[in-house]
């Protein structure tokens, strides 16, 4: 019996109306357009606005989008993982509410968070289940209201981060596609580096955390820099050599859009021309979850059957890592 593999096997993708650009940027903070992009490839990013509206807004709306595409009934999935930095709550999950209003009325649901690499390790844990045999049909969401956590009276983070969702359902494969192998790591000691203080059993929410503005995202954005440089290369290097993949056997590396620098330095590691690195930082910005499945939806139409992708993200904690995955289909 041939092993089973785990595909992707659709996509969907959300962001939402309102577009900030740099020069709306201009008038907030402190910057300017020339600064943002030429440090960052950032030119915009999709601000969710409107009262109660959180993060399961972006996801339910990025779910939809996958569900009318596939046609697929929502009672057929059986697990539901909506991978955020961003919950709508503390405590009760995000993906419960997610699918619930999917109709996703069959499925067990739960949430994930690796800071950046939420959606990567959540490749993980869906292809697992499916390999194992246990479920033949998960949603996986990476979704991040990410303007819920940003100061924006701090330009060194306001200018980077965006909202929006992407979705990839996996499903079983027999013909050898999907994801084939995994490099995934974490170190400790970037906790301090890329943060929000406040808000969790470490320092809960009072006058103080709020006065001090410690529910905001805050981050060394040099020394995240250095290593998110060193750790994405790394991994995606390693994941090539681990496969026997030449820079002409990979067909599309998925990078994180954190910083076009860093995927610049990413690719030239793996001896990638630029016409195989997707990219749509420039539009979106640094959506956390949602950067991975946004680019998969956005470059949809563009892969093929066979197609060798090489995924690689880095985010707090430290958390990183790179997957190796065949394409699954021809849209
Ligand atoms: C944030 C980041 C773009 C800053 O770029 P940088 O080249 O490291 O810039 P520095 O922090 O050294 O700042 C250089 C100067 O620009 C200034 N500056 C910072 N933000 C600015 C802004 N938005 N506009 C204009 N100037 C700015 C700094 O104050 C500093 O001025 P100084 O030299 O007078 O002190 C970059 O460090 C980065 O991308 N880091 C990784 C962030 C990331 O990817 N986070 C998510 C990981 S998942």
């Amino acid at each position: 019996m041939s092993k089973i593999t785990a595909a992707i096997t659709a996509v969907g993708s959300y962001v939402p109306d309102f577009v900030m650009t740099n020069k709306i940027l201009e008038t907030l903070v402190d910057t300017n357009d020339e600064w943002i992009t030429t440090r960052t490839g950032i030119k915009e990013r999709r601000i969710l606005k409107g009262e109660g509206l959180g993060t399961s807004y972006l996801a339910i709306k990025a779910a939809e989008q996958l569900l009318e595409k596939q046609k697929l009934d929502p009672k057929e999935i059986e697990l539901i993982i909506v991978a955020t930095a961003t919950p709508d709550m503390m405590v009760a999950a995000t993906a419960a509410y997610v699918a619930s209003e999917i109709g996703a009325t069959n499925a067990f649901a739960y949430d994930l968070q690796a800071a950046c690499s939420s959606f990567l390790y959540g490749m993980s844990t869906a292809a697992s289940y499916i390999e194992s045999g246990r479920y033949k049909k998960v949603l996986l969401i990476g979704a991040d209201k990410m303007s819920s956590i940003i100061d924006y009276t701090d330009r060194t983070t306001c200018i980077i981060f965006g909202d929006g969702a992407g979705a990839a359902l996996f499903e079983p494969n027999n013909e050898g596609l999907g994801l084939q192998d995994e490099y995934l790591r974490s170190d400790g000691v970037g906790r301090n580096f890329l943060k929000m203080d406040a808000g969790g059993s470490l320092l809960p929410a009072s006058e103080e955390t709020v006065k001090n503005r410690q529910h905001f995202i805050y981050q060394d954005g040099k020394s995240v820099f250095k290593f998110a440089v060193t750790n994405m290369a790394d991994s995606a290097a390693k994941i090539m050599e681990r496969n026997n993949l030449s820079h002409e056997d990979v067909d599309w590396l998925v990078p994180h859009q954190a910083n076009k620098r860093i995927i610049d330095a990413t690719s030239n590691r793996m001896g990638l021309e630029d016409s195989k690195v997707m990219m749509n930082i420039q539009r979106y910005g640094n959506t956390t979850s949602a950067t991975l499945p946004l680019l998969l939806s956005d470059y949809e139409r563009q892969l093929k059957k066979g197609d060798n992708l090489v995924f690689a993200a880095f985010g707090g904690g430290f958390t990183w890592g790179s997957i190796y995955l065949k394409w699954a289909y021809n849209s």
